[in-house]
């Protein structure tokens, strides 16, 4: 039976029906220039059937600029000349794109150049390697990141050429194209911009040295998002920072059982693309942490990012390239590389507000106890947070730290409501218990002035309300 189906599969191939896509099988025609658009190579399950007996690696390149937006032209003309659209003074943003295992064109692909081409004036480059990505053979296709990086050097010396620069050149890989910009970034010894990696592919490049993979010297900024570390991703540090949101693991909003499909085996891995988009087609910032484990993240520990850098924590996305400016200025002793954590919300535009509340209780036996609190915007509306390590304990005079975060902007704080709960069987409905401060600071927005609260008074398990006052200048 097994041997029917391949002799099948093999006259299928030989009389045609598994053709490649030809050369320029785009349809539409810009019709200013009267050019033929390029389109992304599609292709589908028989290519990946076809690609078991005819391997076939290829490269092309799809440049979009502000003047064709929604019509890819070739980066070089017939005759070897740089297409009029290309800008030598511009950026350029390169996208590479993964493994395929069906050839169907990448569902964020369109969206993504969209969006970066309406927020700035690049040229943008779309490496289509989906003859090469789409294979069922994911040996086959690790295997060809080194030929597509070979082959996309070949046009980077043509353009190095015409006068282009390298420092100009920012790749965005998601995946295996993470590893791909990675090899280009070692062809040119580092001298690219910088790299941007989405999830960079795990299985095949984890635990390699550092010339099997995307590496922090392959180019002069490198930042890489870590979403599905232990699954298709990568778990260890790539970059000059590495960002994971969520721990890097587990997405929220992304199914947890394998009944849920395919979306069960991406959503974790996509989710590194739709928050870079995220970040660039909204306002939101996402700011994140830098810090030894998630779990300090979590308990607070690593709240302080404003000393090291300017007064902001680096931010996961396009604007993580500040971060590139923090790197220069950092004196010896600093850590070159960073790892950073921060959490997003379940949905796009996966925004998140983060505050960290700073306590500094009079009471020794508030140490057995925990807060919870809850802000009043503007529109008399409760706003309730995320809290991290409720249960941390409240030192006598030391100042305790707890990061919160809400689903909303929270700009003006009326009033902030807050209970204390004493860990204790019976309730001690006249205890008090002293706090000497209470600072609430916006991360996501550190330009905004803290709301403080001075000497008051904590009764177990009744809610207080504090109208905040403006904050004493800090000693130094
Ligand atoms: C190359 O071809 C393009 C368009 O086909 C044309 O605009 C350009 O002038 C040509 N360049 C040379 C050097 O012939
Ligand atoms: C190329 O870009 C520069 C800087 O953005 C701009 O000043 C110049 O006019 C552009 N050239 C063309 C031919 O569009
Ligand atoms: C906290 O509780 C523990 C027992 O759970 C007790 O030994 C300790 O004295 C308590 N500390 C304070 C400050 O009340
Ligand atoms: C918050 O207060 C400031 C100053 O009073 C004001 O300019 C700003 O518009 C307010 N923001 C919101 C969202 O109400
Ligand atoms: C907290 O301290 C204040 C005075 O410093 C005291 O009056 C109060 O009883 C203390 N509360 C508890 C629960 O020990």
């Amino acid at each position: 039976m097994r041997i029917y189906v391949f002799l099948c599969l093999m006259c299928w191939v030989r009389i045609g029906y598994l053709n490649y896509p030809s050369e320029t099988n785009g349809v539409s025609r810009n019709l200013e220039t009267n050019r033929t658009c390029r389109e992304f190579t599609k292709l589908n399950a028989m290519g990946s059937l076809r690609d078991l007996f005819f391997p076939k690696v290829k490269t092309i390149l799809l440049m979009y600029s502000r003047d064709n937006v929604n019509c890819a032209e070739p980066l070089f003309e017939p005759n070897n000349s740089l297409n009029n659209h290309f800008n030598l003074s511009k950026k350029t943003i390169w996208i590479v794109h993964g493994y395929r295992p069906l050839g169907s064109v990448p569902v964020w692909l369109h969206k993504l150049s969209k969006t970066i081409l309406k927020q700035e004036d690049v040229n943008l480059i779309v490496v289509d390697w989906n003859l090469g990505a789409t294979t069922l053979i994911y040996n086959r296709a690790v295997k060809n990141t080194r030929i597509v990086a070979y082959s996309l050097s070949k046009s980077i010396f043509i353009l190095l050429d015409h006068g282009a620069s390298l420092d100009n050149f920012h790749f965005i890989g998601m995946s295996l194209g993470a590893h791909i910009s990675g090899f280009v970034g070692k062809i040119f010894r580092g001298q690219l911009g910088r790299i941007t990696g989405l999830d960079p592919a795990g299985p095949k490049f984890s635990g390699k040295p550092s010339n099997s993979r995307l590496d922090f010297t392959d180019a002069k900024f490198v930042d890489v998002i870590h979403s599905d570390a232990s699954g298709l991703g990568i778990l260890q540090p790539l970059g000059h920072i590495d960002f994971y949101p969520n721990g890097g693991k587990q997405q929220p909003g992304c199914p947890t059982s394998i009944f849920s499909g395919t979306s069960y085996i991406k959503c974790d891995h996509q989710r590194a693309i739709y928050l870079f988009l995220a970040a660039f087609e909204t306002n939101c910032n996402f700011v994140s942490f830098p810090c030894r484990s998630y779990k300090d993240y979590q308990g607070g520990l690593c709240v302080d990012c404003g000393t090291l850098y300017k007064d902001s924590c680096p931010r996961l996305g396009n604007q993580a390239k500040l971060w590139r400016e923090g790197l220069n200025k950092r004196t010896e002793g600093w850590p070159l590389r960073t790892i950073a954590y921060l959490d997003t919300s379940s949905e796009h535009p996966f925004c998140t507000y983060y505050f960290v509340i700073s306590i500094v209780a009079l009471n020794e036996t508030m140490r057995n106890g925990s807060i919870s609190f809850s802000l009043l915007n503007r529109l008399g509306e409760s706003e309730y947070p995320k809290l991290y390590m409720k249960s941390k304990p409240f030192d006598k005079l030391r100042e305790v730290k707890i990061l919160a975060q809400f689903a909303s902007d929270i700009e003006n704080v009326s009033c902030i409501y807050m209970t204390y709960f004493h860990y204790s069987n019976t309730r001690c409905s006249t205890c008090q218990y002293r706090v000497q401060s209470l600072k609430l600071k916006s991360l996501t927005y550190p330009e905004r002035p803290p709301f403080c609260k001075y000497d008051f008074v904590l009764k177990e398990r009744a809610r207080i309300e504090l109208q905040p006052d403006a904050c004493k200048a800090q000693k130094v």
